[in-house]
């Protein structure tokens, strides 16, 4: 069969991603010291487990309704308010979505049209520029290197008539970037003012360390800033958070975003077709985690940062992260190598990291993630000392 007459050029154009290259190294090694691991290692909150249990024992394992089932619908409302103080009715429609990704797959969709434009930041989140693509428009990436700060001012003068969305992503995914109040502030105006969505990833954002929570959400409890929570935002931000990273239910793909009535219908109608709903009685899981507080796990990812930042500053240049749970360091130039490079010096003594180039145009920096066990990171920081300064 000539495979190759029938398959699109959206399909070849999008390269596999770097990270399933580590993942796939790794099926060749013993004891691997996996630092390459987008996901939380503590065990899923009991709470959230027996509820997921309960329903599918209670015989709640059909379809649900698109948009979420009433129950966890009824816990997202509240604290949607309580947080960015967003009352979804009316102008203001939410989501419940087959993971963070499905929420930005269909974001895409809706908005991105053949020869539109997405602004990204670079490094970015690996679907990213590949959803423009399939979307047959283009992501543009805006250079945040040496901070990783995506800021009005860098963003601006990418802006074309075909611009349709920027995306921001705080904390980031690779670098553990938190944006602070007047960058949120900014790139909403920037928006407002040109007529485009921000679309505001903010999946890692319980995952935000004492320093970087500087914003207050309606009860009063500090939280890191965020697009949503300022005057003006119903207009054009779309909120996207997820239960996978927060909770350690990644395999569960469930999450959720919030915005603009128009453009959730649009994004209601697409996920009939693509996804129908996300799974009914992890759905009802995910309505537990209302009640978990993730406080000691954030505290202890504190503290394994606090451990890597220590560590690498003394070899390399290191950005201290202010969330998430990843660091993204520089590969020191007088090496001369390139980070591919060093994941293979690293993956020959059993170290698996990931090169900045899944991330980036760019193979200068490599992605660690520190949400492991004390004893793995510090073999892990064990290995690079010897790689980084051989
Ligand atoms: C910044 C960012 N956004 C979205 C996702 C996708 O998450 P989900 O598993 O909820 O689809 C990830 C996963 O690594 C991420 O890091």
């Amino acid at each position: 069969m000539d495979m190759d007459r029938l398959l699109t050029d959206r399909a070849r154009a999008i390269n596999g991603s770097g990270i399933r290259a580590v993942f796939a190294r790794r099926a060749s090694m013993r004891d691997p010291i996996d630092l390459s691991i987008g996901q939380p290692n503590f065990p899923v909150p009991a709470a959230i487990k027996r509820a997921a249990i309960d329903a599918i024992e209670h015989d709640r394992n059909g379809y649900s309704v698109t948009d979420g089932v009433p129950e966890l619908r009824a816990r997202i409302t509240p604290w949607l308010r309580a947080d960015v103080g967003w009352d979804v009715a009316g102008p203001l429609g939410m989501l419940v979505n087959n993971g963070t990704s499905a929420a930005i797959a269909l974001a895409f969709l809706a908005l991105v049209g053949p020869g539109d434009e997405a602004i990204i930041p670079d490094p970015y989140f690996v679907m990213y520029p590949h959803m423009a693509t399939v979307c047959g428009g283009r992501a543009v990436a805006c250079d945040t290197y040496p901070d990783f700060r995506l800021t009005a001012e860098r963003v601006e003068p990418l802006i074309t008539p075909r611009t349709k969305l920027i995306l921001l992503n705080s904390p980031s995914n690779p670098g553990g970037v938190v944006a602070n109040e007047r960058e949120c502030r900014d790139l909403l105006d920037l928006c407002r003012r040109r007529n485009l969505v921000l679309l505001s990833d903010e999946i890692y954002d319980l995952f935000t360390y004492p320093e970087s929570r500087t914003a207050r959400r309606a009860d009063g409890s500090d939280c890191c800033p965020s697009p949503a929570r300022m005057p003006g935002a119903e207009e054009c931000v779309l909120l996207v958070r997820g239960f996978g990273k927060t909770y350690g239910v990644t395999g569960w793909r469930l999450g959720f975003c919030a915005g603009p009535r128009a453009l959730i219908e649009q994004m209601t109608k697409l996920q009939q077709y693509l996804y129908v709903c996300a799974p009914t009685p992890l759905q009802l899981g995910a309505a537990a985690a209302f009640d978990v507080d993730v406080g000691p796990q954030v505290r202890e990812y504190q503290r394994l940062r606090d451990r890597v930042v220590a560590h690498l500053s003394e070899i390399t240049e290191v950005t201290t992260p202010g969330g998430a749970f990843y660091a993204f360091p520089r590969v020191p130039s007088r090496l001369g190598i390139t980070a591919t490079q060093l994941m293979e010096r690293c993956a020959e003594r059993e170290l698996l990291i990931v090169p900045g180039k899944a991330f980036s145009s760019r193979d200068t920096h490599f992605r660690l993630s520190y949400a492991t066990r004390p004893e793995t990171l510090d073999r892990g920081l064990a290995v690079l000392t010897d790689v980084l300064r051989a």
